[in-house]
């Protein structure tokens, strides 16, 4: 069975109450519940952690790696800050997709920088709380191998 590790970073421990104008109602345990019930329907295995250290979250993203799983993840502000975190996506070889609950090109000028956007397969912003389920269709499809299906089909 294909493994998926949904990485969390700082600050998103506080969803449902953080903001929520921008990041929605929706709590980090609540997308954790949809995104398991979600990976169920995929076949896919999930594993959902979360961290406040940008350290922790290189070493989930060398887990994941040696795992074999595919990442998504939302590394919340270390998006637009961590050169570790980028290099962490490369050195460990994974499949990443970046995803944001908020807009982030809607927002402020420094959040248009994503330093691990380069280095992962695609990313997904602006969708709430379904970006999470979003991402984790988009994973699971490039991780089975298939091809999109072609314009003309
Ligand atoms: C976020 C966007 C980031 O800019 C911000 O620092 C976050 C959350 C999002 O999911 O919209 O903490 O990653």
């Amino acid at each position: 069975m294909r493994a998926i590790h949904v990485l969390n970073g700082p600050n998103l421990n506080l969803l449902g109450r953080r903001e929520p104008g921008i990041y929605g109602s929706a709590t980090l345990a609540e997308i954790e519940r949809d995104s398991l019930a979600r990976a169920g329907e995929l076949g896919v295995s999930l594993t959902f952690r979360q961290t406040n250290h940008e350290g922790e979250l290189v070493t989930f993203v060398q887990e994941a790696g040696a795992a074999g799983a595919g990442v998504l993840i939302n590394a919340a502000a270390y998006t637009h800050s961590s050169i570790a975190l980028r290099d962490a996506i490369v050195g460990a070889g994974v499949t990443a997709v970046e995803i944001h609950l908020s807009n982030v090109h809607a927002r402020e000028d420094f959040r248009h920088v994503s330093l691990i956007a380069p280095v992962c397969a695609g990313v997904i912003c602006g969708f709430g709380a379904y970006s999470y389920r979003a991402g984790l269709d988009a994973l699971a499809h490039l991780l089975s191998g298939r091809q999109p299906p072609s314009p003309d089909a």
